[in-house]
């Protein structure tokens, strides 16, 4: 029996979605790249924004088509939008089979046999605890990258950022314990695993489950979990998103300058640069504090790189407001960002706000972001030339199969000519020469 996963929406999804895929196939279930060829088809589905959830339905519209051609496949969705709207859905449209909620993912091998053996809808939305036996599970079939892999380490969001849905679906903050996050690492890197990326809504908040932000001088449980994952032998890089800029105590900003294998590339969510729009956006620090962390993370770490995601179009955001954004980003100059065009929720608290920026000024403001963001870009990466990256090797470039591709430490992608040696997962050695916004080109020493 074959089944078929779509993903949308962030990398927890992406996560979430190679846990349910490791599951399926210790059931016996094999994966298949087409939709046509499953007998079993999952959408992994987003809430974030409605544009989101809006092709998520029309996706799972198109679905009842296959469904006419092979009556015994079976439909299921799981994610975000499937916790959110999954009983209405599972009334609203014939052909799902079943919806599962953001905690149900070690439940699908249970459910879909159930369907098989009788045809009823299911759906189940409860949420679990954090370690739950499954919910984390790993392939090791090749589709995941076996040299680099997702590690989640908390479940859910408490901070309720007016705009945001997350909290809603995907629950309140539930932090994993320290020694089974480290015993994870310890088996993906006796699987050859060296790179680890550690996934939560709010991973500074790691360990501290629900609190309000801590004062500058606490300890980081966030901190000690890099410092215990950093001990494993195997590891060479640690990288995680998304931290909150309000869990930045100084023990964590140490911690990330001085331990060689955190990665120097920080994504720090910024969403504005206007204390007043931040304020009505529920996120409890200020534009000089968020300063403060860029400024404290440079003094140490002169190479760290940092990326973010920003909201334009905010409820009563003005072009003063939206200046301030603009003038922040240019001033730490971002590798890059994310720039979400502001979309109401159902439930939040800023969805009672008028959205009373026009579409076109949202996008305007997009456009503008976007073009400093590519001439910084430019600038930025033009600096780099004649400088020598390590660089993880991923493997042929997918624009040309002769040149191979990898990142470096700070995340940049670099291009270059294989040597016939090279494989995918080593660390090799690059020079940079020429270089585009998006891309670093060098030869390999
Ligand atoms: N936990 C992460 C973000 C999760 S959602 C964090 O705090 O950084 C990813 C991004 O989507 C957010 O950072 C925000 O910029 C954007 N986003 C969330 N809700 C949104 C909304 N209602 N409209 C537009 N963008 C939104
Ligand atoms: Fe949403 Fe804020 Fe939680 Fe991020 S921290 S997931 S933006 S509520
Ligand atoms: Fe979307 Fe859920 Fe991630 S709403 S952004 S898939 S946490």
């Amino acid at each position: 029996m074959n089944f078929y996963i779509k993903t949308y929406g962030c990398q927890m999804n992406v996560r979430d979605s190679n846990s349910a895929a490791a599951l399926l196939i210790e059931h016996g279930w094999s994966p298949v790249e087409t939709e046509e060829a499953a007998d079993l088809i999952i959408l992994n589905t987003c809430s974030v924004r409605d544009q989101a959830e809006r092709k998520e339905i029309g996706k799972l519209g198109f679905l009842g088509k296959l469904k006419r051609v092979n009556p015994s496949l079976i439909i299921g969705i799981m994610g975000c939008m499937a916790q959110s709207r999954g009983e209405e859905l599972l009334n609203r449209v014939k052909h799902l089979d079943f919806a599962i909620g953001t905690d149900r993912i070690h439940k699908i091998p249970e459910i879909v046999d159930a369907i098989r053996k009788e045809r009823i809808k299911h759906g189940s939305f409860e949420r679990a605890g954090a370690d739950t036996p499954g919910i984390d599970a790993h392939r090791f079939d090749g589709a995941e990258s076996p040299f680099s892999a997702f590690v989640s380490i908390m479940r859910g969001c408490s901070r309720y950022c007016s705009y945001c849905i997350v909290p809603f679906v995907r629950g309140p903050e539930r932090s994993r314990s320290m020694s089974s996050i480290v015993d994870e690492c310890k088996m993906l890197a006796d699987h050859g695993v060296t790179e680890i990326f550690l996934l939560g809504q709010n991973v500074s908040a790691f360990g501290w489950d629900n609190m309000a932000p801590p004062k500058d001088d606490a300890t980081s449980p966030f901190a000690d979990l890099l410092n215990a994952i950093s001990a494993i032998d195997g590891v060479r890089r640690i990288r995680f998103t998304s931290p909150h800029p309000a869990y930045f105590s100084q023990s964590l900003i140490d911690t990330i300058a001085r331990n060689d294998k955190v990665c120097k590339c920080i994504h720090l969510p910024l969403q504005s640069g206007s204390d007043r729009v931040l304020k009505l956006m529920n996120r409890p620090y200020d534009s000089a504090h968020y300063r403060s962390i860029v400024n404290r993370l440079v003094a140490q770490a002169p190479e760290i790189a940092f990326t973010t995601d920003v909201i334009v179009g905010f409820p009563t955001e003005t072009d003063e407001d939206f200046n301030m954004t603009r003038d922040l980003m240019n001033e730490v100059g971002y590798d890059n960002a994310y720039i979400f065009k502001y979309s109401p929720r159902k439930g939040t608290r800023s969805s009672r706000m008028d959205d009373d920026v026009p579409q076109e000024v949202k996008e305007e403001r997009n456009q503008i972001l976007l073009a400093d963001l590519e001439k910084r870009a430019e600038s930025a990466h033009a600096h780099l030339s004649g400088r020598i990256f390590e660089i993880l090797v991923e493997g042929p470039s997918k624009r040309n199969s002769a040149r191979w591709m990898g990142k470096t430490d700070t995340f940049r992608q670099a291009v270059f000519t294989p040597d016939g040696i090279v494989k995918p997962g080593d660390y090799v050695r690059v020079k940079i020469g020429r270089t585009t916004p998006t891309t670093l080109y060098g030869e390999l020493l």
